[in-house]
């Protein structure tokens, strides 16, 4: 068994540690973890790690932990019932060689890891779908899938928000970190509604690319926030960065109409931007409350078909210039990782690896 680990509080201390192959107890099931995607998200699962039990879901020694992922796996033995050996699942993962899920609520489309220690956490998180009967699941789309589906399911959300919230149409929106993957989907979805406005902010070595997108109507570079127009606007924040929301916030003050926090892949710009926020207080997005309240709306599948409508127009624009760098083995998931946690990663790419047989 091995694992690729990160020293909690110290990010950048990271190592790859060999165990004995865990042992399964009657109703458990042992995943082999096939492959997965790392971006800004998986980072900010490490940053966030404390605060909102990130940490929790995949254990590691005292001191340590295993970065949440989102990948393919395969059943390599199971003492589990209605869970064959062979079968190919996307889900949560540790990144690791394998994972002991305990599944309960078994049947064609997966399971539902049952395992007492993930028991408080968002169930959002437990659901392990079984390729076969998925109908986000095409082969020859699984990198875009590993990259991109929870992300995606993110901007659904938000787009979804802004809109109903009346939020579009009440002055441009304003969105930070428009080079992430995250924001990109949310603008792609915003783009098609109509009178919506919206303005990229990125640093200076992303801006040419995010301009080339041709989703964000202007695009800004973090120092020049306050040549922005004045007047009503929202700002919906990936960057996480306390100088860039001082700024937006100082800018636009009380006819900031809203501000959503979404990310924070400026992990290390979190405390920066000294003083009193002006304008509303930022509102954190929790993607849990709006499926609770889309699914009670229109019915769980009814908003499930919705998300996976939206996803395919998506996955194939995205395919047209995202280019996937691939790794193997956990020497590859350890440069990622550093790639991915200093910034050095090209808006354009993402890092795929492969754990291989
Ligand atoms: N709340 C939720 O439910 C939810 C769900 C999904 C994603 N998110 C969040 O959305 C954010 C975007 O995730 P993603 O996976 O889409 O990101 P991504 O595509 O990997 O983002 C890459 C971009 O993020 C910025 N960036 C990344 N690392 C940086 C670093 N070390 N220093 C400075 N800038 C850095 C740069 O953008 P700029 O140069 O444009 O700033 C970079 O081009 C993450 O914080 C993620 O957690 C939240």
């Amino acid at each position: 068994m091995s694992d690729f680990l990160v020293k909690r509080g110290e990010l950048r201390e990271c190592r790859i540690a060999e165990s004995a192959p865990p042992a399964l107890e009657p109703g458990q099931a042992l995943l082999r973890v096939d492959s997965f995607g790392l971006t800004a998200n998986n980072i900010t699962y490490a940053v966030m790690g404390e605060a909102m039990s990130y940490w929790d879901f995949f254990p590691a020694d005292h001191g340590w932990g295993r970065v949440p992922m989102w990948g393919f796996a395969e059943v390599e033995r199971s003492e589990a019932e209605g869970v064959e050996v062979g079968t190919r699942i996307y889900g949560y993962l540790p990144p690791s060689s394998h994972l002991v899920v305990t599944p309960v609520k078994a049947d064609a489309s997966g399971f539902v890891d049952g395992s007492l220690h993930r028991a408080a956490l968002p169930s959002a998180y437990h659901r392990y779908l079984a390729t076969a009967s998925d109908p986000f699941y095409r082969e020859e789309t699984e990198e875009m899938q590993m990259l991109l589906r929870p992300l995606f399911f993110t901007s659904f959300l938000i787009d979804d928000q802004l809109a109903d919230e009346e939020l579009v149409g009440r002055g441009p929106i304003v969105v930070s970190s428009a080079s992430s993957k995250t924001a990109i989907a949310a603008a792609f979805l915003l783009a098609q509604r109509e009178e919506v406005e919206l303005i990229a902010l990125t640093s200076a070595r992303s801006a040419e690319f995010v301009e080339s997108l041709g989703i964000y109507d202007r695009c800004f570079t973090y120092d020049t926030i306050d040549s922005l127009k004045r007047g009503p606007a929202t700002y919906v924040d990936f960057a996480g960065d306390g100088a860039v929301r001082q700024a937006v916030h100082s800018h636009f003050g009380d006819e900031l109409v809203h501000s959503m926090a979404v990310g924070v892949t400026h992990w290390e710009e979190l405390g920066a931007g000294a003083g009193d926020l002006p304008g509303p207080r930022p509102a954190f997005f929790f993607a849990p409350n709006r499926v609770t309240k889309r699914s009670k709306d229109w019915g769980r599948l009814d908003f499930e078909q919705r998300v996976a409508d939206a996803w395919q127009p998506f996955c194939e624009w995205t395919s047209g210039w995202l280019e996937p760098i691939h790794g193997e083995g956990f020497e590859a998931v350890r440069d990622a990782y550093l790639d991915v946690i200093e910034g050095r990663v090209d808006p354009r790419t993402a890092h795929v690896i492969s754990l291989g047989d």
